[in-house]
Protein backbone atom coordinates (compact mmCIF):
# COMPACT_ATOMS: atom_id res chain seq x y z
CA UNK A 1 0.00 0.00 0.00
CA UNK A 2 1.55 3.23 -0.80
CA UNK A 3 1.59 6.00 1.77
CA UNK A 4 -0.52 9.08 1.58
CA UNK A 5 0.93 12.52 1.32
CA UNK A 6 -0.08 15.74 2.22
CA UNK A 7 2.31 18.08 0.65
CA UNK A 8 2.15 21.71 2.76
CA UNK A 9 3.23 25.33 0.43
CA UNK A 10 3.12 28.56 0.87
CA UNK A 11 5.20 29.65 -2.51
CA UNK A 12 6.46 28.52 -6.37
CA UNK A 13 6.32 24.86 -5.08
CA UNK A 14 8.97 23.49 -7.19
CA UNK A 15 9.91 21.02 -4.22
CA UNK A 16 6.47 20.39 -4.36
CA UNK A 17 6.58 19.43 -8.31
CA UNK A 18 9.59 17.43 -7.98
CA UNK A 19 7.79 15.10 -5.08
CA UNK A 20 4.99 14.97 -7.54
CA UNK A 21 7.26 13.83 -10.68
CA UNK A 22 8.66 11.31 -8.46
CA UNK A 23 5.36 9.80 -6.80
CA UNK A 24 4.11 9.51 -10.66
CA UNK A 25 6.35 6.79 -11.07
CA UNK A 26 5.01 2.76 -10.12
CA UNK A 27 7.05 1.78 -8.02
CA UNK A 28 7.31 4.75 -5.49
CA UNK A 29 6.30 3.74 -2.38
CA UNK A 30 4.34 6.58 -1.86
CA UNK A 31 1.43 8.67 -3.74
CA UNK A 32 1.04 12.76 -3.41
CA UNK A 33 -3.07 13.03 -2.09
CA UNK A 34 -3.44 16.17 -1.61
CA UNK A 35 -1.50 19.89 -2.04
CA UNK A 36 -2.51 22.22 1.06
CA UNK A 37 -1.21 26.04 1.00
CA UNK A 38 -1.78 28.61 3.51
CA UNK A 39 -1.94 31.09 0.61
CA UNK A 40 -4.51 31.20 -1.87
CA UNK A 41 -1.96 32.75 -4.18
CA UNK A 42 0.55 30.71 -4.34
CA UNK A 43 2.18 29.66 -7.31
CA UNK A 44 2.43 25.96 -6.63
CA UNK A 45 -1.03 25.29 -6.41
CA UNK A 46 -1.68 25.61 -10.21
CA UNK A 47 1.36 23.28 -10.83
CA UNK A 48 -0.39 21.05 -8.67
CA UNK A 49 -4.12 20.88 -10.22
CA UNK A 50 -2.33 20.81 -13.81
CA UNK A 51 -1.04 17.35 -12.47
CA UNK A 52 -4.35 15.94 -11.30
CA UNK A 53 -3.34 16.39 -7.56
CA UNK A 54 -6.40 17.75 -5.44
CA UNK A 55 -5.62 20.99 -3.91
CA UNK A 56 -6.98 22.44 -0.71
CA UNK A 57 -5.68 26.33 0.45
CA UNK A 58 -6.35 27.39 4.13
CA UNK A 59 -6.03 31.18 4.15
CA UNK A 60 -3.87 31.44 7.26
CA UNK A 61 -3.75 35.20 7.18
CA UNK A 62 -6.91 35.43 9.19
CA UNK A 63 -5.74 33.16 12.04
CA UNK A 64 -2.82 35.33 12.85
CA UNK A 65 -0.52 33.82 15.42
CA UNK A 66 -3.33 31.48 16.28
CA UNK A 67 -1.74 28.62 15.66
CA UNK A 68 -3.88 25.55 17.05
CA UNK A 69 -7.14 27.50 15.05
CA UNK A 70 -5.23 27.26 11.95
CA UNK A 71 -4.74 23.69 12.68
CA UNK A 72 -8.33 22.59 14.20
CA UNK A 73 -8.81 23.67 10.19
CA UNK A 74 -5.79 21.91 8.65
CA UNK A 75 -6.33 18.35 10.98
CA UNK A 76 -10.15 17.26 9.38
CA UNK A 77 -8.29 18.31 5.68
CA UNK A 78 -5.27 15.63 6.78
CA UNK A 79 -7.77 12.90 7.77
CA UNK A 80 -9.95 13.44 4.80
CA UNK A 81 -7.16 12.96 2.63
CA UNK A 82 -6.35 9.98 5.03
CA UNK A 83 -2.65 11.34 5.08
CA UNK A 84 -0.03 8.79 6.23
CA UNK A 85 2.60 11.76 5.80
CA UNK A 86 3.39 14.95 5.46
CA UNK A 87 6.19 16.66 3.31
CA UNK A 88 6.73 20.75 4.17
CA UNK A 89 7.97 22.17 1.03
CA UNK A 90 8.51 25.88 1.44
CA UNK A 91 5.76 26.04 4.04
CA UNK A 92 6.32 29.40 5.55
CA UNK A 93 3.90 28.66 8.87
CA UNK A 94 4.79 27.44 12.06
CA UNK A 95 3.21 25.04 14.05
CA UNK A 96 2.27 24.42 17.88
CA UNK A 97 4.56 21.78 19.79
CA UNK A 98 1.32 19.61 20.23
CA UNK A 99 1.15 19.27 16.05
CA UNK A 100 4.54 18.86 15.44
CA UNK A 101 4.37 16.27 18.33
CA UNK A 102 1.35 14.42 16.77
CA UNK A 103 3.30 14.09 13.27
CA UNK A 104 6.39 13.15 14.54
CA UNK A 105 8.37 10.92 12.71
CA UNK A 106 6.10 10.97 9.54
CA UNK A 107 6.22 14.81 9.14
CA UNK A 108 9.54 16.14 6.68
CA UNK A 109 11.11 19.41 6.26
CA UNK A 110 13.69 20.67 3.08
CA UNK A 111 15.78 23.29 4.37
CA UNK A 112 18.07 24.78 1.68
CA UNK A 113 21.25 25.07 4.24
CA UNK A 114 23.70 21.97 5.60
CA UNK A 115 22.16 22.08 8.95
CA UNK A 116 22.71 22.55 12.03
CA UNK A 117 24.45 25.25 10.20
CA UNK A 118 21.89 28.36 8.85
CA UNK A 119 18.64 27.80 10.26
CA UNK A 120 16.24 30.11 10.02
CA UNK A 121 15.76 33.16 7.57
CA UNK A 122 18.59 33.67 4.62
CA UNK A 123 19.96 30.83 4.73
CA UNK A 124 22.14 31.40 1.39
CA UNK A 125 23.45 35.10 2.94
CA UNK A 126 24.35 33.50 6.24
CA UNK A 127 26.54 30.81 3.96
CA UNK A 128 27.87 33.68 1.95
CA UNK A 129 28.93 35.66 4.98
CA UNK A 130 30.07 33.08 7.37
CA UNK A 131 32.66 31.48 4.17
CA UNK A 132 32.13 28.09 4.11
CA UNK A 133 32.76 26.41 0.72
CA UNK A 134 30.03 24.41 0.84
CA UNK A 135 26.34 24.68 1.52
CA UNK A 136 24.03 22.41 0.38
CA UNK A 137 20.73 21.22 1.34
CA UNK A 138 19.14 18.88 4.44
CA UNK A 139 15.86 17.08 4.55
CA UNK A 140 14.45 15.93 8.57
CA UNK A 141 11.96 14.83 10.59
CA UNK A 142 10.46 18.50 11.78
CA UNK A 143 10.49 18.93 15.62
CA UNK A 144 8.94 21.90 17.38
CA UNK A 145 12.52 24.01 17.15
CA UNK A 146 12.13 25.53 13.70
CA UNK A 147 14.81 23.89 11.12
CA UNK A 148 16.14 21.09 13.34
CA UNK A 149 15.19 17.40 14.27
CA UNK A 150 16.46 14.27 12.69
CA UNK A 151 18.43 14.46 9.24
CA UNK A 152 16.78 12.36 6.78
CA UNK A 153 19.63 13.27 4.01
CA UNK A 154 21.55 15.92 2.67
CA UNK A 155 23.67 17.10 -0.82
CA UNK A 156 26.18 19.49 -1.14
CA UNK A 157 27.21 22.10 -3.70
CA UNK A 158 30.67 23.75 -3.58
CA UNK A 159 30.48 27.66 -2.68
CA UNK A 160 32.15 29.73 -5.70
CA UNK A 161 33.71 32.85 -4.56
CA UNK A 162 31.64 34.88 -6.82
CA UNK A 163 28.53 33.30 -5.44
CA UNK A 164 25.73 35.78 -4.80
CA UNK A 165 22.41 34.55 -2.40
CA UNK A 166 21.05 33.91 -5.73
CA UNK A 167 23.20 31.92 -7.67
CA UNK A 168 24.06 29.86 -4.59
CA UNK A 169 19.94 29.25 -4.00
CA UNK A 170 19.73 28.13 -7.94
CA UNK A 171 21.99 25.25 -7.24
CA UNK A 172 21.39 23.98 -3.93
CA UNK A 173 17.50 24.22 -5.21
CA UNK A 174 18.90 21.65 -8.01
CA UNK A 175 20.02 19.56 -4.82
CA UNK A 176 16.68 19.79 -3.17
CA UNK A 177 14.96 18.42 -5.62
CA UNK A 178 16.78 15.52 -5.97
CA UNK A 179 16.99 14.23 -2.43
CA UNK A 180 13.35 15.03 -1.21
CA UNK A 181 12.15 12.90 -3.20
CA UNK A 182 15.12 10.20 -2.58
CA UNK A 183 14.13 11.34 1.11
CA UNK A 184 10.41 10.60 1.28
CA UNK A 185 10.92 7.14 -0.67
CA UNK A 186 13.41 6.05 1.96
CA UNK A 187 10.33 7.30 4.45
CA UNK A 188 7.75 5.60 3.11
CA UNK A 189 9.38 2.07 2.40
CA UNK A 190 10.00 2.40 6.15
CA UNK A 191 14.11 2.62 5.46
CA UNK A 192 14.55 5.24 7.97
CA UNK A 193 14.54 4.31 12.22
CA UNK A 194 14.71 7.04 14.81
CA UNK A 195 17.36 6.61 17.20
CA UNK A 196 16.77 9.81 19.53
CA UNK A 197 18.13 12.94 18.13
CA UNK A 198 19.32 10.72 14.99
CA UNK A 199 17.71 9.17 11.74
CA UNK A 200 19.66 5.93 10.82
CA UNK A 201 18.82 4.45 7.38
CA UNK A 202 18.01 0.67 7.61
CA UNK A 203 19.84 -1.81 5.57
CA UNK A 204 22.85 1.47 5.02
CA UNK A 205 25.61 -0.28 6.20
CA UNK A 206 27.92 1.41 3.29
CA UNK A 207 30.49 3.90 4.11
CA UNK A 208 29.06 7.67 4.49
CA UNK A 209 31.58 8.86 2.24
CA UNK A 210 29.19 8.15 -0.63
CA UNK A 211 27.94 11.65 -1.20
CA UNK A 212 24.35 11.43 -1.86
C1 LIG B 1 13.18 25.91 -0.80
O1 LIG B 1 14.45 26.45 -0.93
C2 LIG B 1 13.07 25.12 0.48
O2 LIG B 1 14.26 24.51 0.85
C3 LIG B 1 12.72 26.19 1.48
O3 LIG B 1 11.85 27.05 0.78
C4 LIG B 1 12.11 26.97 -0.61
C5 LIG B 1 10.83 26.60 -1.27
O4 LIG B 1 10.95 26.60 -2.66
N1 LIG B 1 12.15 25.60 2.68
P1 LIG B 1 9.85 25.88 -3.54
O5 LIG B 1 8.51 26.53 -3.18
O6 LIG B 1 9.87 24.42 -3.23
O7 LIG B 1 10.24 26.18 -4.96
Amino acid sequence: MKRRVAILISGRGSNMAALIEAAAAQDFPAEIAVVISNRGDAGGLETAKASGIPTVTIESKPFGKDRAAFEAVLEPVLDRYKVDLICLAGFMRLFTAEFVRRWYGRMLNIHPSLLPLFPGLDPHGQALRAGVKISGATVHFVIPETDAGPILMQGAVAVRDDDTPETLAARVLEVEHRIYPDALRLLASDQTRLEGDICKIVGFAGSNDTPR
